[in-house]
């Protein structure tokens, strides 16, 4: 009995310290991102430090004048909430294990047969961040882990400095479980925590436990691995309010963030419209970070929901959408070596060549001509012959 009254007084101050905390880092928050008094003295500060800690110290220290100064030398202290810089994104490969309801394949439309090899990648990226200053990259699909040689893509990859993003449905993580060795990020999509629902979305039998499987040993095994559940909203699925929560409670306890995704195009069965989303999280005490990007961040002090459109959805809501593509999309090459300026277009700059031939004035020509041919012809967008 004693030893419940211990735990249960010990579980009291756990919870008031949590929410002692939670509320601290919400008010951090709440002056870093400007969303309080953004000129007041305290703001300013917020703005200047690197983390809620480094925020709560000096609050409790007096700031001399050099203190002031060695935080607005150190710039990263006044970036936005949130960065983000284009990449190159590689198709790795374009099978899938699945068949959701509402892939778009990353807009392969055509089979691609898995041509590049773990070198190649590595060379292209070479030259991407030589001559582009490219520093991330994406390893996407079709399903990525399909390949075997993943890892090895991987491994090529990181030994040329790239900071690497895996984005996978999961279900081959417990194989190629060593892929955590070289990767920053893995995106790992979960469109419900609910057996019957998830593979209802993904159309597949008995696939879900596996995939939960590999995430918690990826977890356990990779500490320092950011991870960040992907869920593409499907009303009448996944989207209710129970959903949401369960999944971001899940999130939490797996210290990992997460991202809803809009389904496209909006006249697809099951859109969701993310201001609902927004809405509700809004009443359930999430409020929103300002970003420079195309995402909506909402931040309660713990956990980081990021609200998401595909990057045309984004592209439409602008008034030039070609000009939007053009200073912000990122380069996408599919499995056989080519790069596929848009989704909606089949137009692409065949690099093969200059890839088996480690030829690097002709590679960066190309890529030039594709960055070029980004926005061109935008079928979405009114200003197309000005891009
Ligand atoms: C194309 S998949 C490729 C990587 C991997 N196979 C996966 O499912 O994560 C990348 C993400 O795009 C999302 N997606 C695919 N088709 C979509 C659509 N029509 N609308 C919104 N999101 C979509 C998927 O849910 C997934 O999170
Ligand atoms: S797992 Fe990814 S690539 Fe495969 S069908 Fe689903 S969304 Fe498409």
């Amino acid at each position: 009995m004693s030893i419940l009254m211990f735990s249960f007084r010990n579980r009291k101050k756990f919870l008031a310290l949590r929410r002692g905390l939670h509320f601290y880092n919400s008010v951090y928050y709440k002056f870093k991102c400007g969303i309080q008094n953004n000129f007041s003295p305290l703001a300013i500060l917020a703005k200047l430090c690197q983390s809620s800690m480094e925020f709560l110290k000096l609050l409790f220290t007096r700031v001399s004048i050099y203190k002031w100064l060695f935080l607005l030398i150190r710039k990263e202290g006044t970036k936005m909430c949130v960065n983000q810089q284009r990449e190159l994104r590689f198709i790795v490969a374009q099978k899938c294990n699945y068949d959701c309801t509402f892939c778009h394949g990353e807009g392969l439309q055509t089979p691609k047969e898995a041509l590049l090899k773990p070198e190649d990648f590595r060379f292209i990226f070479n030259v991407g961040k030589k001559h582009f200053g490219l520093k991330t990259t994406t390893l996407s699909g079709g399903e990525p882990l399909i390949r075997k040689d993943i890892v090895d893509i991987a491994d090529e990859l990181y030994h040329e400095e790239a900071i690497i993003t895996l984005t996978t449905n999961g279900y081959f993580l417990e194989d190629r479980i060593y892929i955590g060795n070289y990767i920053k990020r893995v995106n790992v999509s979960i469109h419900s925590l609910k057996k019957e629902k998830y593979e209802l979305i993904v159309r597949r039998r008995n696939v879900f436990h596996k995939v939960i499987y590999g995430l918690l040993k990826l977890r356990e095994k990779y500490p320092d691995v950011d991870i960040r559940i992907n869920s593409t909203l499907v009303d009448g699925i996944n989207s209710s309010e129970r959903d949401i929560l369960d999944l971001i409670r899940f999130a939490e306890r797996l210290d990992a963030s997460i991202k809803y995704v809009e389904l496209f195009p909006a006249a697809m069965k099951g859109f969701v419209p993310l201001g609902n989303v927004e809405e509700f999280l809004k009443r359930n005490g999430f409020f929103s970070i300002p970003s420079q990007t195309r995402k909506v961040t909402l931040f309660n002090g713990f956990m980081e929901v990021n609200l998401t459109k595909i990057f045309c959805a984004t592209a439409e809501d602008h008034n030039k959408p070609g000009a939007f593509c053009r200073n912000n999309n990122d380069l996408f090459i599919s499995p056989d070596g080519r790069i596929k300026p848009c989704r909606n277009n089949l137009k692409e700059v065949d690099i093969l060549d200059s890839v088996r031939s480690m030829d690097e004035e002709s590679l960066v020509k190309k890529i030039k001509e594709a960055f070029d041919l980004l926005g061109k012809n935008c079928i979405i967008s009114k200003d197309a012959s000005k891009h």
